[in-house]
């Protein structure tokens, strides 16, 4: 960006994927929760905005510029929306914050139009996290802690509820799937029906237990060269302490062993006790670094134009 550049923000759609990837792979000044042959659907999707450096005169209106930087939101289910990706080129990452400031309040409006009330972003480790620290200045703030867990064999200690039906998820379960969704977890961790179809989709795994009365548990996961990644699992309360949780817990350590991972990663809030105690009899050892969330609450922001 030379002293003559103006500096332009606009929104962002597919075709700019090659200047969000450039950003990606040249800069350190990236923070990014997304798989990246997902970047093109994303940005499709959700809001995403872009500053970018134009020349000053007709030139730069012909030009259109050159993308410095990028915010996206990577799943956003009113009332909540997440942040999912920010990065700045190398050359201008010392600034950050300068881009942060305008692409955040522009990002902030486009969430708010789509029923949004809360933004929240997650960090992989609370005592180090540059993009975290920044926000914390921004009106985000402490929202949950996090643990990780890793098993790198394939014990299981009990197959849990065998009577119960497993089978593998079909559109049909959607309502079935959110009543659990809605009963297990608070707004910032629900999806929509639109977001499980999604993850139907792009998830090696997803399945659901049934039991008479309809869907009482689902769990999916998904897997990159060597990491199984155990990514929700839920059972509705009316089942809790029947052996459902057991029960898709031994399905999926036997489908990671399948998929011969070496090792299998799952993320828990840190005061989810009765989470803990299932991973941690089914041989999950705690590391470190801590995650965490934070929260923005924008229901009070004044509304702009
Ligand atoms: C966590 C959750 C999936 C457990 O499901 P569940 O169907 O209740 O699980 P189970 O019936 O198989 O019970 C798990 C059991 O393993 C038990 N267990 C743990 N260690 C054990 C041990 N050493 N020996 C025997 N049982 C043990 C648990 O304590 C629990 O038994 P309890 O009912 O006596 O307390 C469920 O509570 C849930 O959906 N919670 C909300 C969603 C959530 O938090 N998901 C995880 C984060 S993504």
């Amino acid at each position: 960006m030379t002293q003559q550049d103006v500096l332009a923000l606009r929104d962002l759609h597919a075709s700019d994927e090659g200047g969000i990837r450039h950003i990606l792979d040249t800069s350190e000044y990236v923070h990014f929760h997304f798989d990246l042959d997902q970047l093109s659907r994303l940005v499709e999707r959700y809001p995403a905005v872009g500053a970018f450096s134009v020349p000053a005169g007709p030139l730069g209106r012909v030009a259109g510029g050159t993308l410095q930087a990028f915010l996206l939101i990577n799943w956003l289910a009113p009332p909540s929306a997440w942040l999912g990706g920010f990065g700045v080129t190398w050359s201008q990452g010392e600034r950050f914050e300068e881009y942060l400031d305008p692409l955040l309040e522009l990002v902030i409006r486009r969430v708010a139009t789509h029923g949004a009330e809360s933004l929240y972003y997650s960090g992989g480790d609370i005592d180090n996290d540059w993009l975290g620290d920044s926000l914390a200045k921004r009106g985000f703030t402490l929202t949950s802690l996090l643990r990780s867990y890793d098993k790198s064999d394939f014990a299981i200690p009990s197959e849990g509820n065998i009577q119960m039906q497993v089978r593998p998820f079909t559109p049909d379960d959607v309502p079935g799937v959110l009543a659990v969704e809605q009963a297990c977890f608070a707004p910032l961790w629900q999806r929509d029906a639109a977001d499980i179809l999604d993850v139907a989709e792009t998830y090696p795994y997803f399945v659901v237990a049934e039991d008479e009365r309809g869907i009482v548990g689902y769990q999916f996961n998904t897997v990159d060269a060597v990491t199984g990644y155990l990514v929700r699992i839920a059972v509705h309360p009316r089942a809790w302490g029947t052996g459902v949780g057991t029960r898709l817990m031994a399905e999926a350590v036997r489908y990671f062993q399948q998929r011969r991972v070496w090792k299998i990663v799952l993320n828990t809030e840190e005061e989810n006790y009765r989470a803990h105690a299932l991973y941690e009899w089914f041989g999950f050892q705690l590391i470190e670094p801590r995650g965490f969330v934070l929260g923005r609450d924008m229901s009070s922001d004044e509304p702009r134009p």
